[in-house]
Order: C-alpha cells, then structure tokens, then sequence
C-alpha cells in the first residue's frame, strides 16, 4: 500500500454493499485521491454483488483511477469470482471455449460474444442437475435478452455477468450489469415518456414497450418478467436510483430513489434474477404462445428422431465420475423434457472407467429400472473391452442394491 493510496473496505456480506462501495470511492476522488487500497472482507458474495462491482471499478478506470486488493484469508470464493479482473468473453472464444461459465464474472462487449456465453451457460445448467420442463428455455430466454438489451441500448459497450448454482436450494441466480446510461435516459426521449426512473422500469417490463421501434420490439424485459412470474423466480432491476423487486410469491416492492448510479447520465443498469429449477416452467403460457425452438437439441436428431450423443464429442472425458454426473444430467434432461430414445454413441471412445460407466449408465439403471433403461436408451459403438467394464460396474451396482434391500429388510 502506498502512502497516497486511501484505504477502502468490501464488506461482501452487508446490505447495499455496492452502493456503500461506489459512495466510498466517491468520496476518495473528492478528496482528490486517484489510489484505491480495497480490503476485501470475508462473508458469502452472489453474482448480485460481484457483477457490479467489477462493473465499477472498470468504470473508475476508465478515469484514470487505480485499485489494489487485499483478502482476508479465508476468503477464497470472492477472489475466485474474478470481481477485481473479470475474464473477457472474447479471449475465451479466441482460446477455443468457455468450459466454467459459473461463478466468475465475464465481460462481453459483442453478440459473438453474447451468443457463446448464452451457449455455454446453457450447457453448463443441462449438466448441473436434473432440471424441471421449461427450465433451460426459460434461462436462455432470459439470459440471451438481458445481454443484448446491454449491447442495444447501454451505450456503454460492454457488461458483465456473474451467474451461480445453488444445489442445496435447487437455484440458479444470474446478475447482469452496466455502466451506461440506464433504461430512464434509454426511454425518455420515446413515445413512452416515462416520469421517473422508475417508471421508466416499469413501462420497459411492459409488452412493445421499446425505446425505438425501428431497433426493438418490446418483448425482452416483458418475456423475462413474465417467466419469472410463471416459474416463480425473483426479478430486481435497479437503472437510475430506482428499483423494482419482484419476490418468489409475485409481490413486487419499488423503491423510487436513492439506489445506485454514477451520475445524470449514467444511471446504470442491474438485472439479478433467479429461479428454482424444482418448478416446471410453462414457457408458452407465459410468452402468450410463444415457444423457443431448441435448436441445441433438434441439431442432435437423427432421422428417426432418436437423439443421439457422441460421447466422445460431448463429455468431458471418459475417466471421472464429474464428466459422467455432468453427462447423466444431460441425457436425463432430455429424456425428461422431450421424451425422445436416446442413443449413446462411444465411437471413438477408447477407454471408459469403471466409475465413469457407474456413474453414468449404472445409476440410471438403479434408479429408473432395467426395462426403463432399454426403452429408453440404445448403447451405440461400444469396444468390447469399454463392454466389460460396463458390465462389471452395472453388476456391482445391481449388487449392492440388492443387498441395501435386502440388509433394509431383513432389520426390519
Ligand atoms: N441495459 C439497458 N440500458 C439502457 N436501457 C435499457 C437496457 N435494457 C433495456 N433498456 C430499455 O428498455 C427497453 C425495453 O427493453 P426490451 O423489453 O428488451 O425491448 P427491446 O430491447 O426490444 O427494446 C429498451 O428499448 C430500452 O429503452
Ligand atoms: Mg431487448
């Protein structure tokens, strides 16, 4: 730390902390310092709180202001989001893929950039767990409009995201923020003259509200509110001091001022919802009979409508029982949504675990029964040896299903 440098805190845990956070730094630059020392205190942060504030501090360096950071040591998650220096979407797709989409915070500034991080969070929330009817459309619907409202009508040129899984509480919460001028300066020159900042909120959540009909159509913010209210989720938007909050029983509280924004003109804007992937989501209904293609899916039909998966193209490996919990996700996904008989095709998988097979076709087998499995599955291209590593590990598994019974029934 240097001597000119004005020692600032990031209480993650406390409420309003971004707010507190910017007014902080504020203060600092008015006082005349340029040199921020940020001690980053310990206590569990969410993509609401890291997106952001890495949307800040770039907004402040944009000015010439610099940072440093210090964690307390047992603060390990916050560091690892990348806050302070967030991962660029474009260097990812330069590199080949994004293969950890969650838990840091990414930077975009394109809708190439746009379209491979929708793709890869997608992926990632197929393979995260097995997910109610709806729930994967509903995200990428979701997702896709709040990042393209940033590149359309920010004027700041790029954003940032930050999404998490809950497993214990079956969630998925995604953050979207930027530093630009905010839905009230967006919409205040359109047909729909919003009073205040937050009515400018509300209008923009409504249907064909846009700021310009040439450019948009309206749809984004009002499709996300409405499946947030079918898949009774939670909706904050926070643009130019205002808020609009929307709970998991539908009640919405505003907020009219006093929330954060960097100035006149640059009212930002927050976008933080999540959803619970325990409740079917009827995507038509909400969207007044409108229903997203998949296009991931259809892409993966063959001709008799059987879909099929290229191990060797789609897991991660063929070793680990992650790579094959991620795929079990996958198939079961699938399965549940759409039905459709499955064709797992190891061509050119040379050799597959014993825990890998357990993990990925074993568990199915002892959850949903043989005869379910051979309805439901086909195994394509399997080499003898991967087959006999299958065989044993499924044998096993039956085992000792058999005996957790038959122990369960015999103390009983
Ligand atoms: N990140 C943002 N920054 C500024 N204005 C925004 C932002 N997101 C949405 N808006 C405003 O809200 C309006 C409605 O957005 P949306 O429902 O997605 O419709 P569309 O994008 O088709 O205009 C936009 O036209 C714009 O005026
Ligand atoms: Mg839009």
């Amino acid at each position: 730390m240097n001597s000119y440098s004005r020692v600032i805190t990031l209480d993650v845990d406390k409420n309003a902390v971004v707010k507190t956070f910017n007014d902080q730094i504020l203060a600092g630059i008015n006082k005349g310092f340029s040199d921020f020392w940020v001690k980053v205190k310990s206590g569990r942060t969410y993509s609401n709180i890291c997106a952001p504030i890495a949307g800040i501090l770039d907004y402040y360096r944009d000015k010439d202001i610099r940072f440093e950071f210090e964690y307390d040591n047992n603060n390990k998650y916050i560091e690892h989001t990348k806050f302070s220096d967030p991962l660029i979407v474009e260097d990812y797709i330069d590199k080949g893929s994004i293969n950890n989409p969650l838990d840091v915070v990414w930077k975009f500034s394109s809708s190439e950039a746009v379209h491979e991080l929708v793709k890869a969070y997608i992926l990632e929330l197929r393979q995260a767990d097995v997910v109610e009817n709806g729930v994967i459309s509903s995200m990428e619907w979701c997702i896709n409009e709040t990042l393209d409202n940033v590149l359309q009508h920010s004027n700041a040129g790029s954003g940032y995201i930050m999404a998490q899984h809950h497993k214990t509480t079956k969630q998925f919460s995604v953050c979207i923020f930027d530093s630009g001028i905010g839905i009230y300066n967006s919409l205040k020159n359109s047909i729909h003259r919003p009073q205040s900042a937050l009515d400018a909120i509300t209008l923009a959540l409504q249907e064909r509200v846009t700021r310009d009909i040439e450019v948009g159509q309206g749809n984004g913010l009002w499709g996300l509110s409405k499946i947030i209210d079918e898949a009774k989720g939670r909706l904050y938007i926070s643009s130019c001091g205002a808020v609009y909050n929307k709970d998991f029983h539908n009640k919405e509280k505003m907020i009219s001022w006093g929330y954060l924004n960097l100035g006149k003109n640059r009212g930002t804007t927050l976008v933080d919802f999540q959803l619970n992937y325990s409740n079917p989501i009827d995507i038509a209904k909400a969207l007044n009979g409108y229903e997203p293609l998949d296009l991931w899916l259809e892409n993966l039909e063959d001709t008799n409508g059987n879909v099929v998966i290229e191990i060797a193209n789609q897991s991660g490996g063929t070793g680990t029982r992650k790579a094959a919990e991620k795929l079990r996700n996958l198939v079961l996904n699938i399965l549940k949504n759409e039905r459709k008989r499955i064709v797992l095709d190891f061509n050119g998988v040379n050799l597959i675990s014993s825990s890998y097979a357990d993990e990925l076709i074993g568990k199915i087998i002892v959850q949903y029964g043989i005869v379910a499995f051979i309805n439901n599955f086909e195994i394509k291209n399997m080499s003898e040896f991967n087959s006999g590593v299958l065989n044993r590990s499924v044998q096993q598994r039956m085992a000792q299903k058999y005996y957790d019974n038959k122990i369960v029934m015999d103390e009983e």
